[in-house]
């Protein structure tokens, strides 16, 4: 080859090289879809998740992974049965990129039926439905929070290490309970106790008296419990008006407590609970989390603030790997699947199946606080029951 010919050859292959860059410039805003509570019972989680989310973003100057970040928002009323509709708003009406979205679990199922039959990205800030990271698991499908049976699991353990026998379980009757209840069944028949009555009324009723009349009369060692929200407020002060407070320990997965202490006052002080996220734990990072937070929103934040700060940073990780990318979703499925994040709860990293596999807390309500008392289980991962990918 002559030297001419080699010289040519050695400015097309610098002209192809600068031109590969220019070709994977990151166009545009990035369109995020979120889907959440503004309305009902989980409204304040939904409140606290776009409030984590959009911190982070805030923190990197408004841009994730270089991309400038574009809101639209849904109300989901955390009713499954406008979920469909309400997904494909931002699927088709509004051609989301990515959604976040949402704390309930019958409306997270609709919503992962939708991004996996479109191919959409969806990141889980919340609802902890097994299905989602199980059988209806999928390369586009994360989560940042936890499956149901993961802190139910949790509990239970701590529920049979505590020496308690025979437990009554109480929720609202549809998936997230149903999975907590079981989740903590199978910790706690392992551990040699046993289930007097599973009781439950329907999402998201709150008149408890019959079903705690029926908790005295069962007389059992321990109460394990799933309430969320508005609906924790109340159940845990009736519990404690009821007298029960006095006779039979109240146990619950975390979300029982948490941003809820405000209204629940006196009533919640000392109930144990298990989740994986703590008001104490004395991290640099967690405290830099809880001041900026604490200074933006006036407010303290709680697991759901956390968990939505955690699902920016996820996006975030996976739009960093390409570039800002967005068209290169391979590999940015396969970067987030991989990704350790610095999370307020401590190093974050995922499954196989796109769950978190996290340290779940022993909590005991100290005043305002979920104060860790140690931890109940290490590196938990959910089995992620049928899931292939
Ligand atoms: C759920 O429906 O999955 C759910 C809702 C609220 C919580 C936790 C789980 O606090």
């Amino acid at each position: 080859m002559s030297l001419r010919i080699l010289a040519l050859a050695a400015c097309a292959a610098a002209a192809l090289a600068t031109s590969v860059p220019a070709l994977s410039q990151p166009a545009g805003k990035l369109k995020v879809g979120l889907m959440l509570p503004a309305t009902g019972t989980f409204a304040a989680l939904g409140n606290a998740i776009e409030n984590g989310f959009k911190l982070h973003v805030a923190e990197q100057g408004g841009k994730l992974g270089g991309r400038e970040i574009e809101y639209v928002k849904v109300d989901d009323e955390s009713d499954p049965s406008k979920a469909t509709d309400n997904v494909n708003k931002l699927i088709k009406r509004d051609n989301v990129d990515v959604i976040i979205g949402t704390v309930h679990s019958g409306v997270a199922m609709a919503m992962a039926k939708a991004a996996k039959e479109s191919g959409t990205m969806l990141i889980v800030p919340n609802a902890g439905a097994d299905a989602v990271t199980g059988a209806m698991c999928a390369k586009n499908i994360f989560r940042t929070s936890f499956s149901n049976w993961q802190p139910g699991y949790a509990t239970g353990v701590v529920a049979a290490q505590k020496g308690y026998k025979k437990a009554v379980t109480i929720t609202w009757n549809y998936a997230a309970g149903s999975e907590m209840v079981k989740g903590f069944t199978e910790a706690f028949e392992k551990g040699g106790g046993t289930i007097a009555k599973h009781l439950t009324l329907p999402f998201p009723n709150v008149e408890f008296q019959a079903l705690l009349t029926e908790v005295a009369a069962q007389k059992p060692d321990v109460v394990f419990s799933f309430f969320a929200g508005g609906g924790a407020v109340k159940f845990v002060k009736d519990y404690d008006a009821a007298g029960l407070k006095k006779t039979v320990p109240l146990m619950g997965t975390g979300f029982l407590t948490d941003g809820t202490l405000e209204a629940q006052g006196d009533s919640a002080q000392g109930v144990i609970t298990t989740l994986h996220y703590a008001d104490g734990i004395d991290t640099p990072r967690n405290t830099a989390f809880r001041n900026k937070y604490a200074v933006t929103y006036k407010s303290q934040p709680d697991v759901y603030a956390v968990q939505g700060y955690d699902a920016a940073q996820l996006l975030a990780w996976g739009l960093t790997a390409v570039k800002g990318d967005f068209a290169q979703k391979d590999a940015m499925y396969f970067a987030m699947n991989k990704a350790v994040l610095s999370s307020p709860r401590g190093k974050l990293a995922f499954s196989t199946a796109h769950n978190p596999v996290q340290d779940f807390y022993i909590r005991e309500v100290k005043g305002k606080e979920n104060v860790s008392v140690g931890i109940a289980v290490k590196a938990l991962a959910d089995p992620a029951r049928g899931c292939k990918l």
